[in-house]
């Protein structure tokens, strides 16, 4: 085990900026909570959520909504369509990268069944992909089969009266967008092959391409589906896919080629207002009532980075000021171009283009957040912001090990920080306050399910605590339902409510899933529930707790 830390920076707090607009959105979270349900018993003791409500107007300003996420790749099985399958399967079929994706955890097959494993949850959404390979697995040529899969789904979940969230890109693409296959598109692109993000004239096609998907989508699916997420955290799916190469197509041009890599960062960029656009021209019909058709948003990954060196943490300015870099372009740099209609191509933090038609193009932002992880000044690695991020497995001298080794998380190699995701959300409030927010994943890679239930309680104080001080955090969704494929690192962590014995594929309820499931449908932590799960003490202590 490493050293533990020392005495970290003051948690992040609201300045005077915005103070106003807090003090009347922390009047309007008290009003409402104190509503609630009208059969509430106000005498219990406890942290009291809000009733469902719009994810992104402003009538929505103190609703809360509980909810479970998935996504398509990690839980449906055989899909030979998708580039995870090809990056997977054993040669000489596949590339044979990392473990095969295979059957994952047979949600395809069960998909319908599975709704009742929701209802069960007592849960208001569920927050799923839509397999664009499914949809389209050769370009242009739509597959009807595909498309009805996800209507016989959505239908059951309105049914059993949960919302649906549609995430339109969440980590995969059909194998036609960037085949992993070919090392170099000097043909340039083709119908079975457009080439990929950093591609001047592919990614051009990619663009339209997905934007016609998000409007066929939208077309089918919109009576139903209300609430939208474009594409789900775009820097760790570009870092992988385009930077480092972890995940298909493969492509590695963080250190080679940097300015390629800032291509496919911006091509991403305008996918995501091409998405947003077609699906609020093609959804025109408000399933809920609310009043709006289409609310469209985007998810963000987000850590608390801690400045660090030589393992330990660091209270060197070159180190805190590294850690402020990549904050900046983790966490900010994809939100600030849409709200301000621009793009900061150099990550100096001041934006020289301008793309006044990104201006605008989102309702809300999913906020996600699993871990913190250490950054130092040197050497650098992200060349244009020199530093060097720590994530778990690279132990390149940035990373550092909990104060408190219970909160380490062995299967991920990462700290959890319970009040890491508070500092997000305040910090987020404070940059953008006119957008809503919902945590749309959050969870915990772990066999033990007292720990799971214990993540649930202490992330859901965190964001109570946000709310309380004015943020306008509107949901917490678990990632994820049940146990299911943690692309590079394969089956080994379990993230699911829900157990799944991966050779019957039988799905049993944790400890987490129990006190999710009290906590969704009373819409408070009991006072006891808090006592026995919640703060930020010793966790449950995982089989092997390793650093
Ligand atoms: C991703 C999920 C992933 C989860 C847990 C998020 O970064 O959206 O696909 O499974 O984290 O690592």
């Amino acid at each position: 085990m490493k050293r533990s830390l020392h005495p970290r920076r003051g948690e992040r707090r609201f300045g005077t900026a915005g103070a106003a607009r807090f003090t009347a959105a922390l009047l309007i979270a008290i009003a409402l909570f104190a509503c609630g349900d009208d059969d509430d018993d106000t005498a219990v003791d406890g942290l009291r959520f809000g009733n469902k409500g719009p994810i992104a107007t402003e009538a929505g300003r103190g609703s809360f909504t509980f909810g479970v996420a998935t996504a398509a790749t990690q839980i449906e099985d055989e899909n030979p369509d998708t580039d995870w399958y090809l990056w997977t399967a054993p040669e000489p079929q596949g590339l044979g990268n990392g473990v095969f994706v295979g059957e994952a955890s047979r949600g395809f097959t069960k998909a319908i069944e599975d709704v009742e494993l929701i209802r069960d949850l007592a849960l208001d959404v569920y927050r799923f992909s839509v397999e664009w390979s499914r949809i389209e697995p050769q370009r242009d040529a739509v597959n009807e089969e595909g498309l009805a899969h996800y209507d016989r789904m959505i239908d059951a979940l309105v049914a059993a009266g949960i919302a649906p969230m549609i995430t339109v890109h969440h980590f995969s693409s059909p194998v036609w967008v960037d085949d992993p296959r070919v090392a170099n598109c000097a043909g340039g692109p083709s119908d079975t092959n457009l080439c990929g993000w950093t591609h001047p004239q592919g990614a051009a096609l990619i663009i339209e391409e997905l934007a016609e998907h998000a409007r066929l989508l939208a077309e089918r699916y919109g009576d139903r589906v209300d609430d939208w997420t474009t594409l789900n955290e775009p820097v760790n799916y570009l870092l992988a896919s385009y930077g480092v190469g972890f995940f298909p197509p493969g492509r590695s041009f963080m250190l080679s080629d940097f300015p390629t890599f800032i291509d496919a960062v911006r091509n991403y960029i305008r996918a995501h207002v091409a998405v947003y656009e077609a699906i609020k021209e093609a959804d025109t019909v408000d399933a809920d009532g609310d009043g709006v058709a289409a609310h469209v948003g985007f998810t963000l990954n987000t850590i608390e980075w801690l400045p660090s060196r030589d393992n330990a943490p660091s209270d060197r300015a070159e180190d805190i000021a590294a850690a402020d870099r990549l904050t900046y372009a983790y966490h900010h740099l994809f939100v600030d171009s849409l709200i301000h209609g621009g793009f900061d191509a150099d990550l100096d933090q001041e934006r020289e283009e301008s793309h006044p038609d990104w201006q605008g193009k989102i309702d809300w932002l999913g906020v996600q957040y699993y871990s913190r992880n250490g950054v130092t000044a040197e050497p650098a690695i992200i060349p244009v912001l020199n530093l060097m991020p720590c994530f778990g497995e690279f132990d390149l001298g940035s990373c550092v090990a909990p104060d408190d080794p219970t909160h380490w998380v062995p299967a991920m190699r990462y700290e959890y920080y319970a009040p890491g995701l508070y500092n997000v959300l305040v910090d987020f409030a404070q940059r953008w306050p006119e957008l809503p927010m919902t945590v749309t994943e959050s969870g915990l890679a772990t066999e033990n399910g007292r720990r799971r239930a214990e993540h649930v309680v202490r992330s859901l104080e965190q964001i109570h605590r946000a709310i309380e001080e004015g943020a306008d955090v509107r949901g917490y969704y678990h990632w994820s339902l049940y146990d299911n494929f943690e692309w590079a690192e394969g089956y080994e962590p379990r993230f699911g409510l829900y157990r799944v014995d991966f050779t019957t594929y039988e799905r049993s309820p944790t400890e987490g899933a129990e006190i999710l499931a009290e906590i969704a449908r009373d819409r408070i932590i009991r006072r006891e529930v808090q006592e026995t799960y919640g703060g930020l003490g010793p966790m449950s202590p995982e089989e092997d707790l390793e650093m």
